[in-house]
């Protein structure tokens, strides 16, 4: 099987097919989520979800790549998307084609995704001239948690709107070949919807956009006690995992396990303890 390509993602805008964007972190999670995703986004998100942080600015380039590459090997048919984390495009444009051109080279990504609209589109473009597709990313930008006064949704007021609406724009006309609308009101990404050509993917964003994207950790309900409005999940795993753990605990302290059925034996009868010493 071949992976999705971004003329395939494309199409799929062109004939009205929604396009499903789930995360990922490694190779185990990539083959589950590969067969039900087009786009698999090794997000910076794993600086929270992986790493534990509070927020995704002490994500590295380095640590993009390794999970890159971890998500490359279990992925045989859903495109992969590499994020670019703070600090690694920010600088310049050279700064943003030499990051964009690691996560192609060593994590394989066959695209990449970085925040910010009007501001980032020197950068979209020159990663774009380099032949590396670009995910835009706007509204609600994770990495300017700091000026945006936390994780807040965005464009709620006329002017707000209108500055996303701009920076949708700005994204498309940089070369970016789809983009990622996060934690804006319906209204805004319907706006959007009317004025752009390329795909909207939508997080927190209303049914407007022509895809949605979503961490796999809050789809698998890994951690019940975070549910933010925008997440439905679609499972309850933390119980589910807590409770294997436990019993597992439980048998090994009971002698329960490992069971005949797990246990191996040697090849021919064993001779007496007391022959061997
Ligand atoms: O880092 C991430 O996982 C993201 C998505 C939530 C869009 O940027």
């Amino acid at each position: 099987m071949s992976r999705l390509t971004v003329t395939d993602l494309r199409r799929k805008k062109a004939e009205n097919d929604k396009i499903v964007m789930i995360t990922a972190y490694d190779a185990t999670m990539a083959r589950l989520v590969d067969a039900s995703a087009d786009m698999v986004l090794v997000g910076d998100s794993l600086g929270m979800v992986v790493q534990g942080h509070q927020d995704t600015l002490p994500v590295t380039l380095d640590h993009m790549v390794y999970h890159c590459q971890a998500v490359h090997r279990g992925l045989s048919h859903a495109h992969l998307v590499g994020d670019l984390p703070f600090g690694s495009y920010q600088t310049s444009p050279a700064q943003a084609v030499d990051s964009a051109t690691r996560l192609v080279k060593e994590g394989f990504a066959q695209s990449v995704k970085l925040e910010g609209g009007v501001s980032m589109a020197p950068a979209i473009e020159a990663i774009v001239r380099c032949g590396v597709p670009v995910v835009g990313h706007i509204g609600l930008t994770p990495q300017s948690v700091h000026a945006m006064g936390g994780f807040r949704v965005q464009g709620r007021t006329e002017d707000g709107a209108d500055a996303i609406v701009q920076d949708a724009l700005a994204v498309e006309a940089a070369g970016a070949f789809c983009v990622v609308l996060e934690g804006i009101p319906t209204e805004v990404s319907e706006r959007i919807a009317e004025v752009l050509t390329i795909p909207t993917i939508g997080i927190g964003a209303g049914p407007h956009c022509d895809g949605q994207v979503l961490v796999c950790n809050d789809i698998l309900g890994f951690d019940l006690g975070f549910r933010p409005t925008f997440v439905k999940r679609f499972a309850a795993l933390e119980t589910a995992i807590k409770g294997a753990f436990g019993t597992y605990a439980d048998e090994v302290r009971s002698g329960a396990f490992p069971a005949e059925e797990h246990t191996f034996h040697m090849a021919s009868a064993p001779r007496k303890v007391a022959n061997l010493y």
